[in-house]
C-alpha cells in the first residue's frame, strides 16, 4: 500500500485511458515479489475524484482509493506535506497545523486501510510505505488482527524535539506501533522513533525490540523497529548506462554544451530540502570570484516539478529560478551559460546519459530520507569516473563514505569540494569511484524488499513470537 499506485493513467488523444507502470525503485523492486504472491497494490490512481474498480495490470491486482478534491487539499498537500514533511525534515520550512487537515489524513488512513481490509486473505502480508498513512497498520490490526503488517518511512524520522511540536503525535506513534516491523532508513531514525515511543508511551524498547503491553481485550505485542536503507535496481540502472544509445547521448550532450571542461550535474525534485539554493550559491560565488570560468564549467540542474499547489513549493521555485536567472544574466555569454536549468522530468534513459556526461555530480540536500540520485550517478559509472559530492544530511551518506561529503550550510566548504572535485586526480577519481561502486553493489533495492520481508516473516516463522 503507497499513497500512489505503481500505475499511471494516460489518456491518448481519443480519450481512451490505459495504464503505464511509473517509473521508480519500489514499483521494480516491489513487482516480482506481488506478482510471485498474488498480491494487490492499494493506493490512489493520482487524479481526483476518480472512481475505480479494481483491475488488473501486468499480473498485479490494483487496488484504487478514491480521493476527493478536498482529500487532496487537506489530506495530500496539507496535512502530509506541509505538516508532516517539513517537521520530519528538521522544519527547514515551517509546518502548518490545522485541525482539519488532521481530521482528513484520519479519514482518509481509515479508507485506505478498509480498503486493505478487504481485499486481504486470511493471513496475509500488507506492507503499508511511507509517511502519508502512518495511522494505517493500527487501524487494519483493529479490523484484521490475522494480517502480518510492515511500514516502512522512506523520509527520515525527527528528533523527539522536534517530533514532540505535533499536535497528534501520540496518535501517530500508535499508528506506527500497529505494524509488527516499522522500518527506517537510518539506524539514527529508527533510535528517534524508539526514544519517541519511550518519552510518550513509556513502553520497554531495547533495540530493535519495543514491548506494547496488552489490555484486555489484546494480547501484549512485541514491534521491531530497525533501519533497512532502501537503495535502486543497480543492475538494470548500470545495464541503461552501458547501452550504445545512452552513451551515445551522453557524447551528445556534451557536445550540445559546447564540450566544456567540466559538467556539473544537480538532480532533484524541486523541494526545499534539496538544497538547490545553497549550491546554486556556492556556484555563483565562485564565478564572481574568478575561481571557476563560465567557458570552462557548466552545471546542468534537472528540477523537477513537484507538489505545485502547496505555496512553499511555489515560493521555492520562484526563488531558485530568479537566481538561476541572476547569475546566467551575471555570467554568461553569447556562447556559453553558466546554467542549464530544466523544469521537467526525464525518461530514465536521459538521465542515465546525464550522469555518464557529468564530471561532478552535486547533492546538496539540507535533509533526505535517503537520496536514491546520489546512487543511481553511481551505478551508472561502470567507467570508474565522476566525482559526487555529498551531503552528509543524506541517508545515503551512511553507506556512500568515499564521495566528497559536505555540510550544505557551509557554503565555502560546499565551495572547497566543487574544486577538489575539479581539480581531483584521476587516480583518486577512481579509487573514490570504485569503493562507492562496491557499497551500492551490495545492497540493491531487491536487497532492501527481501530483508524487510523477511524480518516481517520472522516475527511469526518458527521461532518467531507474533499471532
Ligand atoms: C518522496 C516521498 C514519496 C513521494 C515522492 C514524490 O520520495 O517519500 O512518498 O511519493 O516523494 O512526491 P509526491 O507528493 O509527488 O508523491
Amino acid at each position: 500500500m503507497s499513497n500512489r499506485l505503481p500505475v499511471d493513467r494516460v489518456v491518448d488523444e481519443a480519450g481512451n485511458a490505459s495504464w503505464k507502470q511509473s517509473p521508480g525503485g519500489l514499483v521494480t523492486a516491489l513487482e516480482p515479489v506481488m506478482r510471485a504472491a498474488d498480491g494487490a497494490w492499494v493506493g490512489w490512481a493520482g487524479q481526483a475524484d476518480l472512481e475505480l474498480e479494481p483491475f488488473d495490470n501486468a499480473g498485479i491486482r490494483i487496488v484504487p482509493v478514491p480521493l476527493s478534491e478536498a482529500d487532496l487539499e487537506e489530506y495530500y498537500e496539507g496535512f502530509s506535506n506541509d505538516t508532516l514533511w517539513p517537521l520530519y525534515h528538521d522544519v527547514i520550512a515551517q509546518p502548518g497545523y490545522h485541525r482539519v487537515w488532521w481530521e482528513r489524513y484520519v479519514q482518509v488512513n481509515r479508507r485506505f486501510a478498509d480498503a486493505t481490509a478487504r481485499v486481504s486473505a486470511p493471513g496475509a502480508t500488507v506492507w503499508v510505505q511511507d509517511y502519508q498513512l502512518q495511522l494505517v497498520p493500527a487501524m487494519l490490526r483493529e479490523r484484521r488482527p490475522d494480517l502480518l503488517i510492515g511500514f516502512f518511512n522512506h523520509i527520515p524520522f525527527p528528533a523527539y524535539g522536534i517530533f514532540s511540536q505535533l499536535p497528534w503525535r501520540g496518535q501517530i506513534i500508535d499508528g506506527l506501533l500497529g505494524a509488527d516491523v516499522v522500518g527506517f532508513q537510518r539506524v539514527a531514525d529508527a533510535g528517534n522513533f524508539s526514544r519517541a515511543v519511550r518519552r510518550l508511551r513509556g513502553y520497554t524498547t531495547k533495540t530493535p525490540y519495543i514491548e506494547v503491553p496488552g489490555t484486555d481485550a489484546v494480547p501484549a505485542r512485541r514491534v521491531i523497529a530497525k533501519a533497512f536503507p532502501i537503495s535502486i535496481d543497480v543492475a538494470g540502472f548500470q545495464e541503461l548506462a552501458e547501452s550504445p544509445e545512452v552513451q551515445a547521448r551522453a557524447r551528445q550532450i556534451r557536445a550540445d554544451l559546447g564540450d566544456p571542461e567540466t559538467i556539473m550535474l544537480g538532480v532533484d525534485r524541486l523541494d526545499y530540502t534539496k538544497g538547490i539554493g545553497h549550491r546554486l550559491k556556492a556556484f555563483g560565488e565562485l564565478l564572481a570570484e574568478g575561481r571557476l570560468k563560465v567557458e570552462d564549467v557548466t552545471l546542468v540542474q534537472v528540477a523537477t516539478p513537484s507538489r505545485e499547489r502547496v505555496e512553499s513549493y511555489r515560493q521555492l521555485r520562484d526563488e531558485i529560478e530568479l537566481t538561476v536567472g541572476r547569475i546566467n544574466g551575471d555570467y554568461g555569454t553569447i556562447s556559453h551559460q553558466a546554467i542549464s536549468y530544466l523544469h521537467h522530468g526525464f525518461p530514465r534513459e536521459e538521465m542515465a546519459a546525464l550522469y555518464l556526461a557529468a564530471d561532478v555530480m552535486l547533492v546538496t540536500a539540507l535533509r533526505d530520507g535517503m537520496n536514491l540520485v546520489a546512487k543511481e550517478y553511481v551505478a551508472a559509472r561502470s567507467d570508474e569516473d565522476g566525482v559526487l559530492i555529498l551531503s552528509e544530511f543524506t541517508g545515503a551518506s551512511d553507506e556512500l563514505r568515499a564521495a566528497l561529503l559536505v555540510n550544505p550550510h557551509d557554503i565555502d566548504g560546499v565551495k572547497d569540494a566543487i574544486l577538489r572535485a575539479i581539480e581531483m586526480p584521476r587516480q583518486e577519481r577512481r579509487k573514490r569511484m570504485r569503493s562507492l561502486r562496491r557499497r551500492v553493489a551490495e545492497n540493491d533495492v531487491t536487497h532492501w524488499s527481501d530483508s524487510f520481508l523477511a524480518t516481517l516473516r520472522n516475527t511469526r516463522g518458527p521461532g518467531g513470537w507474533a499471532g
